[in-house]
């Protein structure tokens, strides 16, 4: 089976083999990114050869981990609408403001994308289990599609994950371990099981492919778009690879041809100010960020107190003219409402993506000329108590 990319380390560029389950640089312990022959696939993929493709994330398959002949693991992931809400955008002042509703993946969140393309490779490289540490909807997500490999699954989430997605992933039939603690202790409880049982470790960043299923989340909204790019996209971050992934489509898209040379959004990322590492390090200037002590947040997806990826996560920032900030649970708790009360039901982290437009409509780094896309990464549903 001939996969067409490699693997770079994000760090010290030095490249890794794609054979087996690769993991971090074995070098400087950075994440791997994938990187593919973009010259030579965008002279003879275009646009208009995804016409007839189904609507789901695999239709990008050329700059996907995929062999030509190769079935990935999937569940129908991608293909979410992107949608507009004109009171919303008359309200924070701004010239359009679209939604993408991530919500409606399976298992109800956009870490559908990102399980399915690193299940997909870590099972084809021969993988006999899969862990995962999670604040709950990567759990989730990996106890579907690992249930779909027909691979064991098990997730340690922090205690008081919400408590539908604990059931849900036990309805998936992995095997669940909730910790007294944050996300972070679950990552050691997680990394001594896979060190001992010789299970994949699925975590955030520390193995190359889960990027690349949230990657699409990019190249989606450009196609939506009629592959035309928005000006600002507000994202709600905790390990940040939808920043990550997303930041490293446009520079795909680019590369292939496909959206307009030096024309990228601008990336916002949205903390709560009960776990903001990466707003604090962004005001202070600093090109990684210092871990959160004391994590406390309702949004149970941004309460990551320490991230992998900070350094990638702030260079999106920086290479696209964006920022940071962070908001209250009350305002974003309150901004899902307001969501909701418009018809889309949104997680509290979409929520504050909505909160924070306000802010950076308030700081003048969004202005009124500006298309904005806010993410809605998860479905309401899976919150309720
Ligand atoms: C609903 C939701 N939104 C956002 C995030 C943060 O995503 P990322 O790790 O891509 O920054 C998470 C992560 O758990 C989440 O579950």
């Amino acid at each position: 089976m001939k996969l067409e990319h490699t693997l770079i380390c994000s760090r010290c560029e030095r490249e890794e083999s794609v054979e087996g389950t690769p993991g971090v640089c074995p070098e400087c312990g950075a994440p791997l990114l994938a990187r593919y022959p973009l010259d030579r696939v965008g002279a003879r993929w275009k646009p208009k050869d995804l016409a007839g493709r189904g609507w789901d994330m695999w239709r990008y398959r050329e700059v996907m981990p995929v062999a030509r002949e190769e079935e990935p693991i999937s569940l129908g992931e991608g293909g979410t609408p992107l949608l507009e809400f004109e009171p919303l955008a008359r309200e924070a002042g701004v010239a359009k403001l679209l939604v993408k509703e991530e919500g409606l993946n399976p298992t109800g969140s956009f870490k559908a994308r990102g399980m399915s393309a690193a299940v997909t490779r870590a099972a084809a490289g021969g993988a006999k289990g899969f862990v995962t540490p999670s604040a709950g909807n990567a759990a989730g997500a990996l106890s579907a599609y690992g249930a779909r490999a027909g691979i064991p699954v098990r997730v340690y989430m922090p205690a008081d994950t919400p408590p539908v997605i604990i059931a849900e992933c036990r309805a998936l039939g992995a095997n669940v371990r909730l910790i007294d603690g944050l996300i972070t202790d679950c990552g050691v409880e997680a990394r001594a099981f896979a060190a001992d049982s010789g299970y994949f470790d699925v975590s955030t960043l520390r193995e190359p492919y889960r990027v690349e299923g949230k990657k699409t989340m990019g190249y989606e909204l450009c196609e939506q778009l009629g592959w035309r790019i928005p000006d600002a996209i507000l994202y709600p971050t905790g390990g940040g690879t939808g920043i990550i992934g997303m930041w490293k489509a446009f520079a795909e898209l680019e590369a292939l041809g496909w959206i307009e040379a030096g024309r990228r959004p601008r990336m916002y990322v949205v903390q709560s100010a009960g776990c903001a590492p990466i707003v604090r390090a962004w005001e202070a200037g600093a090109e990684s960020a210092d871990r959160w002590v004391g994590a406390e947040t309702l949004a149970a997806g941004l309460r990551v107190p320490a991230a992998l990826g900070d350094f990638l996560i702030l260079r999106a920032l920086r290479e696209s003219g964006g920022a940071a900030v962070a908001v209250t649970d009350t305002e974003l708790m309150r901004a899902s409402r307001r969501l909701r009360h418009h018809g889309l039901p949104a997680c509290p982290e979409g929520g504050a993506t909505l909160a924070g437009l306000h802010a950076f409509r308030a700081e003048e780094h969004i202005g009124p000329e500006d298309r904005v896309v806010l993410f809605n990464t998860g479905a309401w549903l899976k919150y309720l108590v």
